[in-house]
């Protein structure tokens, strides 16, 4: 009987033993399902992000808090109408640990839904949606970009600087093209600036033509406008080509000429934006990252690449305090709250609803290049309007 006994729990143990090493090995590893855009205006945005966050994978040499990372993609097409059936894929058919995404504030809203109710965690290393580190946000969603806000707020200043008046601003109708008007709005009306008339058309719509004539005959002193990716190399030509560069100076969100240059050529000279991130910070970290970055993928790192690099650093700093645990949001949190980020835009915190608090700095295109002439809003915070938590 004794025999028997010890035969059997030797069995069962040998069973047990191996039944959790391959438990184990699956729990392993670290899954990281990306919702970005592989196709559509925005596609080139979503290979940047990509690039950064494996770019910092790859530094801690293929494995945060000891978990090897494996990789799941999902093309969102920046189009809302698909997103939560995209983010439920990745969420319960993949049961990835976290999801980094995406571009477009549309889509990053309904990921946001699905993370606050699912738990999981959720870093978005773009899309400025306000709602999603406003009333949407949660201790388990975290931003490594920016709020749509910010920059456009820091340019309202600028222009309020340089004297302008009267202004109109131009932008696709949905929540990113709103909030940055509405952050320009905010810093330019403030110092008496007067924004006469918003113009707008659908995204991803570049028939801009319309409204290029509207623009001439406003005669504004100056133009502001929120685009990005092959929308904005688009405008930038076209408003150019409409003979309004020369007349009406314009200013934008700096995602009008991040990642664009190549393609907008001698339309996008001289042009000023405000951004967190620039081309010749000159500082030791940026450098570095702009080296690795150049060496790895052959191409220059754009503000996408760094805020993909960023989402994969607030990724390890939380990982590393809950010893690789993606269900213990309260130690990620914390850690992460606490933390100062090492970014190459220049170190930046999170604000309580879990957006960068960062300096914005006014660029002007010079070549190929974005150039920083200084700092135009030190350490701008997003208000983040009806964030409980
Ligand atoms: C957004 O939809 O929030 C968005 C998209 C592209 C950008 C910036 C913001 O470059």
């Amino acid at each position: 009987m004794q025999t028997k006994r010890t035969l059997l729990s030797a069995a069962a143990f040998a069973l047990l033993a191996a039944t959790s090493a391959a438990w184990a090995q699956n729990q392993g590893k670290l899954k990281v399902g990306f919702m970005l855009p592989a196709t559509g205006t925005f596609a080139s945005l979503g290979t940047a992000i990509d690039n950064g966050f494996r770019l910092y994978v790859a530094e801690q040499g293929g494995k945060i808090a000891g978990r090897e990372v494996e990789f799941v993609r999902v093309d969102d097409e920046s189009d809302p109408s698909k997103a939560t059936d995209n983010v439920n894929k990745l969420i319960k058919r993949d049961n990835v640990d976290v999801i980094v995404g995406t571009v477009h504030s549309g889509v990053a809203m309904a990921m946001a839904k699905a993370a606050k109710e699912s738990g999981t965690l959720l870093i978005i290393p773009n899309a400025g949606a306000a709602a999603v580190t406003g009333p949407m946000c949660a201790p388990n969603i975290f931003r490594s970009s920016f709020s749509n806000w910010q920059p456009g707020y820091a340019m309202g200043e600028v222009a309020t600087k340089k004297g302008h008046k009267r202004i109109v601003t131009i932008t696709w109708k949905y929540a990113a093209g709103d909030e940055a008007v509405k952050g320009f709005k905010d810093g330019f009306e403030k110092g008496g600036g007067n924004v006469i008339k918003e113009l707008s058309l659908p995204f991803p719509n570049v028939e801009f033509q319309a409204l290029l004539t509207e623009i001439a005959a406003l005669k504004p002193d100056a133009v502001f406008t929120f685009f990005a990716g092959g929308g904005a190399v688009k405008f930038v030509k076209d408003y150019s080509a409409a003979g309004l560069k020369k007349s009406i100076p314009l200013y934008g969100s700096g995602f009008l000429t991040d990642g664009t240059l190549e393609a907008q050529g001698a339309d996008a000279a001289d042009l000023l934006t405000t951004l967190h991130y620039g081309d010749n910070l000159n500082t030791k970290r940026d450098q570095s990252f702009r080296l690795s970055y150049a060496k790895t993928y052959k191409l220059q790192p754009d503000v996408y690449a760094v805020q993909g690099y960023d989402a994969g650093q607030i990724l390890g700093i939380g990982l590393n305090a809950t010893k690789g645990d993606a269900k213990n949001i309260t130690g990620f949190a914390q850690a992460v709250r606490a933390a100062k980020i090492d970014s190459p835009r220049g170190p930046f915190i999170l604000s309580k609803s879990h957006n960068p608090v960062q300096d914005i700095y006014l660029r002007k295109v010079v070549g190929k290049e974005n150039v920083i002439e200084g700092i135009a809003s030190k350490a701008l915070a997003d208000p983040g309007l009806g964030c409980k938590m």
